[in-house]
């Protein structure tokens, strides 16, 4: 076997491939060659390092150095100075935004220094696609020692201790699910993972299976030995061709080492399963409408009681968990309930993975011990908000969830600590928003989600949504009436008290949390016709400052609409013609000199 002696750790997630990170891993391997390093110099493809926003990324071992913005372009020249003369390339480091400092060393980068990676530790280190790799970093561990060493009752016992709660949302104790199926009668039940993550801005889930798929076998077959299942499926949309691709390598080559089918490990125990690919339906991430889905029917909750513990797949006994919940399961064998529990806050233990997004300096995906607050993830973590803009609010929980503003932003990141603030901490999207974001359009486009998404089945939420939408469109077409206000409030409660699923059940949250923190914002479009945050397109006006315009005339060339006149020669002022305009804005982000102000006034002004 050849001894390298240095490691690039090139991502190959999703993003960084959206990037260019496979052409960088070309003109990688040719300029090795090139440079006769191919014994000294291995390149791997890695799963998601984290830092998305910084793609392709690549971080060279054992020294730690971290690139980034990768292209094939500066291949030649780094392979020279860096692998041949020993000379690391600056320009490629990562510069702090806040203070303009290059920092070479990845664990450096404040993005990374704060972060605990459990869930996550393999990410960026290992090549996913070889099972080696992942058993030399204690892979597989776990599962010989619950198979070999522990009998169900035990497993459970230190699940209990460790104070694991599903991360799919609910935040539902694991041990419990697991004591309750392991109870139940029957000669066949079947364990679950839940990988549709449908919340939009949601990457957690994909990540792990791109970059540690392994961690979430070892998961299931632990959880099957736990209540006696003999069968597995997990369930992955089919928008994740990466994930799915990975998976499959990492079940045929556990099936290869005995990790997977008859008697694993020689411990006598039987266990296998399959990917089943859903089509990406939001609805199909609830349990019952996903065991249908996989039943070959149409993805619809059923009411529960029975639970799936009692009557789930095929009416047989069943657990599902979510990819992330699984994939803690095997170190908290290995390393015991106590370690695990070790970090986080009384009611939530652990560590929590957040897909950081939206207006926020580094978008990524981030690893924390549960109970750090809002405040470090985004403006520590994050590095705040770009372009020196005001901070807004974020939004946890994706369309389930709510929004917390400034005032909130010291909230700690635990279950019980978010759901009083009025959100949620659901599957761990983490949407920052900044001072231009309209939140009435927020809560409007959350709606328009759930009532596209909602499968129709029962009346609140099929008709509660499409009321709901109709309210928050004409409010953000500046034609709402004060009494709307309440009537949202009014309609959010029914549908929450009286949907079938958790869909419907939580579809009103965005609308009662901006409406909780942000009424001044619903008043404004509704009494003066007006949208702080300059959004609403309805309530915007553009008009042209005449000492700023150079009279360039690209915005008349641009404008679809035909409603700019003016010339250069002979001078004549560039105008907006406010009947004409359809207020798409191409003339505001076109015009080379900021000449073009936006402005939402009040509806009286612009009636007369
Ligand atoms: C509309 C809807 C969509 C959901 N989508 C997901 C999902 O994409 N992934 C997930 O793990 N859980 C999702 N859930 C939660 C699951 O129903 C279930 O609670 C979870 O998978 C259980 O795993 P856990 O106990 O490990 O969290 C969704 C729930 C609802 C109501
Ligand atoms: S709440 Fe919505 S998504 Fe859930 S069953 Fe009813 S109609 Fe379908
Ligand atoms: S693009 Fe700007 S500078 Fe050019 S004519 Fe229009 S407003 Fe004036
Ligand atoms: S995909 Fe490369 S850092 Fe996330």
């Amino acid at each position: 076997m050849s001894t390298y002696r240095t490691h690039l750790l090139l991502c190959g997630g999703t993003a960084c491939h959206a990037t260019g990170s496979q052409a960088v891993k070309e003109a990688l391997l040719k300029e090795i060659a090139k440079q006769g390093l191919e014994k000294e110099v291995r390149v791997i493809e890695t799963g998601c390092n984290g830092f998305c926003a910084q793609g392709p990324v690549m971080v060279v071992q054992p020294e730690g150095i971290f690139y980034q913005k990768l292209t094939p372009k500066d291949i030649p020249y780094l392979v020279e100075e860096h692998f041949l003369k020993g000379r690391p390339v600056e320009r490629l480091f990562y510069v702090e935004p806040a203070s303009s400092e290059t920092i070479p060393g990845m664990n450096e980068i404040p993005f990374f220094s704060r972060q605990v990676l459990r869930v996550l530790r393999n990410k960026g280190a290992i090549d996913p696609e070889k099972i080696d790799e992942y058993i030399a970093r204690d892979g597989y561990l776990g599962t010989a020692k619950a198979l070999l060493e522990m009998t169900p009752d035990e497993i459970i016992a230190e699940l209990e201790k460790s104070g694991l709660r599903g991360r799919g949302g609910a935040g539902f104790p694991t041990y419990l699910k697991w004591k309750f199926a392991k109870a139940s009668p029957g000669e066949v039940k079947y364990m679950l993972c839940n990988a549709d993550e449908g919340d939009p801005g949601a990457f957690m889930d994909r990540s792990v299976l791109e970059a540690d798929p392994h961690a979430v076998l070892e998961g299931m077959i632990i959880g099957a030995k736990t209540i006696g299942a003999h069968y597995g499926y997990i369930y992955c949309r089919a928008e994740y061709p990466l994930a799915l691709r990975r998976l499959d390598i990492a079940i045929s080559q556990a099936r290869e080492y005995g990790l997977l089918g008859k008697d694993i490990l020689g411990s006598g125990f039987d266990f296998d399963l399959e990917v089943y690919q859903g089509a990406g339906a939001f609805v199909c991430g609830e349990e019952t409408a996903l065991m249908h889905s996989i039943e070959g029917k149409r993805g619809m909750p059923r009411p529960r009681p029975p639970f799936p513990a009692q009557q789930g797949l095929w009416k047989r006994p069943s657990v599902l968990n979510n990819v992330e919940t699984l994939a803690n399961v095997p170190q908290i064998i290995l390393k015991g309930g106590d370690w695990y529990a070790s970090v986080g806050t009384e009611g939530s233990k652990g560590t929590k993975v957040f897909a950081l997004s939206g207006d926020v300096i580094n978008i990524g995906l981030v690893e924390v011990p549960m109970g750090i607050t809002l405040r470090d993830i985004i403006f520590e973590i994050g590095g705040g908000i770009p372009d020196g803009k005001k901070f807004k609010a974020v939004q946890l929980g994706g369309p389930s969830g709510g929004c917390v503003p400034e005032h909130l932003l010291d909230t700690p990141t635990d279950y019980e600590a978010i759901s009083k603030v009025g959100a949620i901490m659901g599957s761990g999207g983490m949407i920052v928003m900044d001072e231009e974001t309209c939140m009435v359009d927020m809560a409007r486009f959350f709606i328009d989600f759930c009532k596209e998404e909602s499968c129709g089945k029962c009346t609140p939420c099929r008709e509660g949504t499409k009321r709901m939408l109709e309210i928050l469109e004409r409010i953000t077409e500046g034609k709402g009436e004060i009494e709307d206000i309440e009537r949202l409030e009014e309609l959010s409660r029914f549908v929450k008290d009286s949907a079938l699923c958790g869909l419907g059940q939580t579809a009103p949250n965005p609308v009662l949390s901006t409406i909780r923190y942000f009424r001044e914002e619903y008043e404004a479009h509704i009494l003066e016709g007006r949208c702080p945050a300059l959004v609403c397109q309805a309530l915007i006006t553009y008009s042209i400052d005449t000492e700023a315009c150079k009279s360039c005339g690209l915005c008349k060339k641009n404008c679809p609409a035909e409603a700019i006149t003016g010339s250069k020669k002979p001078p004549e002022p560039f105008v907006i013609h406010e009947e004409k305009c359809i207020h798409c804005g191409v003339c505001f982000s076109g015009c080379p000199f900021d000449a073009i102000k936006k402005s939402s006034g009040s509806k009286v002004a612009r009636a007369a």
